[in-house]
């Protein structure tokens, strides 16, 4: 499952995921604003593949501004690589897998810009951000598939599967790797208001693959819990702070309080890309705020009163102290949090 993000003449082909699980139809992306449109309009989504859609739509942006110019010896000369970044920095604020993915590209940008096939080396590192992603999500899978146990009942929330990334998925490839391992497991979504990320794209992953699942509303957690029905949870994260305080989907931080309160282990799956070195904790994590119309409309249809007023944020903030591990392509973290995730980011520089 790796054919919802390429690269092809030019162009960046995104499955837009909003249709899915009913049709599965392509935009192509030949502009940096069709590349900026896709990730606000939520056509792609997921911390991982928002960062890979990024670096794709920095090349983009260079390319366009290279054809514009009639002369083709002073095309790359005063390309102002800044304005491409912020206007992809500008859309979604929680993932700092988007911001890192963005660096990576300035980082190239200063590396190549004066080397003859400077596009070229640009592309090529967009695709390298995009095909390490898929290894490292293997990796921390491998790792994580260690903590599964045979005939485990898994809760997940959202999606955090191959289509949140580059392939295979942190959460999810978890769960896969599991599968694949031969453990008998059986998951559980959420449905995941208003996006229907659970419903729509987690449900449809697993069950492409076989892996048994079966779809439930977030209110019904508290019950599976205390009922003994969740032997594990495991999410994917948008941002993990220094003292491993985790931004993920909305509804996160409500599971994880269930799961502390019985005793169920809870495990966030990311790659080292969504650990921000530059904060202290998840009070400086920027939580995007998306239209209230969203959760008054499911699809196209209006759920209350048209005049209603309704708010949405996008992500909410697990303290660390509900977290029982991370699983990374670097291995598993365990606490003190702060002393491990120190470690990461020294084996990262
Ligand atoms: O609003 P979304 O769909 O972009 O939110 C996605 C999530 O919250 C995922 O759990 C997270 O990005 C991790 S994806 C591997």
């Amino acid at each position: 499952m790796t054919d919802h993000i390429y690269w092809k003449n030019g162009a960046l082909y995104l499955l837009d995921q909003r249709a899915l699980p009913f049709k599965k139809t392509y935009i192509s992306c030949r502009h940096l604003k069709d590349v900026v449109d896709a990730i606000n309009n939520m056509t792609v989504r997921g911390a991982p593949l928002l960062g890979i859609v990024a670096a794709y739509g920095v090349v983009l942006g260079i390319q366009e501004i290279i054809q514009s110019r009639k002369s083709v010896k002073n095309s790359v000369k005063d390309i102002d690589v800044t304005k491409i970044v912020k206007k992809l920095g500008d859309t979604r604020p929680t993932a700092v897998n988007l911001f890192w993915a963005l660096q990576k590209m300035v980082e190239a940008y200063e590396k190549y810009k004066n080397d003859n096939d400077f596009l070229e080396a640009m592309l090529e590192e967009a695709i390298s951000i995009h095909v390490d992603d898929i290894e490292n999500n293997r990796m921390l899978s491998l790792y994580g598939a260690e903590l599964i146990d045979d005939g485990d009942t898994i809760l997940t929330h959202c999606n955090a599967g191959a289509l949140a990334t580059g392939g295979y998925g942190t959460a999810l490839g978890v769960i896969r790797a599991a599968h694949e391992s031969g453990k008998k497991i059986k998951v559980i979504a959420t449905e995941t208001r208003p996006y229907m990320q659970g419903a729509r794209l987690t449900v449809w992953e697993l069950m492409e693959e076989k892996i048994p699942v079966e779809l439930v509303p977030e209110n019904h957690v508290g019950l599976l819990c205390s009922n003994k029905g969740v032997d594990k949870v495991i999410v994917g994260a948008d941002r993990i702070a220094k003292n491993g305080d985790t931004a993920n989907k909305i509804g996160t931080f409500m599971l994880a309080l269930c799961a502390n309160q019985y005793k169920i282990p809870f495990f966030v799956a990311a790659p080292v890309s969504t650990f921000d070195k530059n904060i202290e904790n998840g009070t400086y994590i920027a939580i995007e705020e998306r239209d209230g119309r969203e959760v008054k409309y499911l699809g196209s249809k209006l759920l209350t009163v048209k005049e209603a007023k309704a708010r949405y944020y996008g992500f909410d903030i697990t303290p660390e102290k509900f977290i029982t591990n991370f699983i990374t392509e670097k291995g598993i973290i365990e606490k003190p949090f702060k002393k491990y995730i120190k470690m990461l980011f020294d084996l990262r520089a």
